[in-house]
């Protein structure tokens, strides 16, 4: 476990604050924790959808894609099936998923996306099974500030918005794995066990952002990186109201 969370720690600017620890260990948070989770889960195989389908994949694949996701939004944003009818759907997709002609990304883009997304459709469903066993009820809650506090730095002209884009999902991704693990040894042992097991797939999810993101950019893109990680850990170490899986510090 140490080997994985060196480059990620390395990566962060900071560590999660104790004082967010505290309040995500709290039984009366346990809900919004693991709802929230929930969502981030499906939010991260939205980001990763929508980016290939923006920047990559033909009509008939992109179509294919909204078809996969839609019975996990259709649940998060309208309430309809459960775990049972979410359990009957297979995780995959029946077809290829393949560039088209004109995009200059590719299939290395694609691939990665396509199995971060799988993976993230598994932890979801996942997260949903520990809801349901525990009779959560589940209740959209909304977005804390963290993503679009660094999306908002995002460049609006290409190529650079695609790089800024996988920069971001590279901190999330990261902040993810970091915050797993340092939960882990103080929840209950399913809960540990489960944030241990995501730590291989998060930690990877990081890597292969911050990859594309220096292929696809064909150049030094360090400053930019030192830039993101800056507003990141400021999202971090300063206080915030709502508490959320990447809120800040919590108000007193
Ligand atoms: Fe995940
Ligand atoms: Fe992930």
């Amino acid at each position: 476990m140490k080997e994985l969370l060196a480059p990620i720690n390395n990566f962060l600017h900071c560590s999660t604050p104790d004082e967010w620890v505290d309040a995500a260990v709290k039984s009366e948070n346990r809900t919004v924790l693991l709802t929230d989770h929930m969502i981030c889960e499906l939010k991260a195989a939205q980001t990763a959808m929508w980016l290939i389908r923006r920047y990559a994949v033909d009509k008939e694949s992109g179509d294919a894609l909204l078809a996969w996701l839609a019975p996990y939004e259709d649940f998060i944003y309208r309430k309809n099936g459960s775990f049972e009818s979410l359990s009957k759907l297979k995780n995959g997709l029946s077809k290829q998923i393949k560039a088209r002609e004109d995009s200059p990304y590719g299939q290395d883009l694609i691939d990665k996306m396509v199995l971060l997304i799988k993976e993230e459709l598994h932890h979801f469903y996942q997260v949903l099974e520990i809801i349901t066993a525990r009779d959560i009820k589940y209740d959209n809650i909304s977005a804390g500030r963290y993503a679009k506090g660094l999306i908002k730095h995002v460049k609006n002209h290409e190529p650079d918005t695609l790089i800024d884009k996988l920069i971001c999902g590279a901190y999330i991704e990261a902040r993810s794995c970091e915050r797993f693990a340092k939960l882990a040894p103080h929840l209950d042992t399913e809960l540990e066990k489960f944030y241990i097991s995501l730590l291989r797939s998060e930690a990877r999810h990081y890597q292969d952002y911050l990859t594309l993101a220096e292929q696809i950019a064909g150049q030094d893109i360090s400053q930019r990186i030192e830039f993101f990680g800056q507003v990141e850990a400021e999202l971090i170490l300063s206080t915030d109201k709502d508490f959320k899986f990447h809120s800040g510090v919590p108000a007193s």
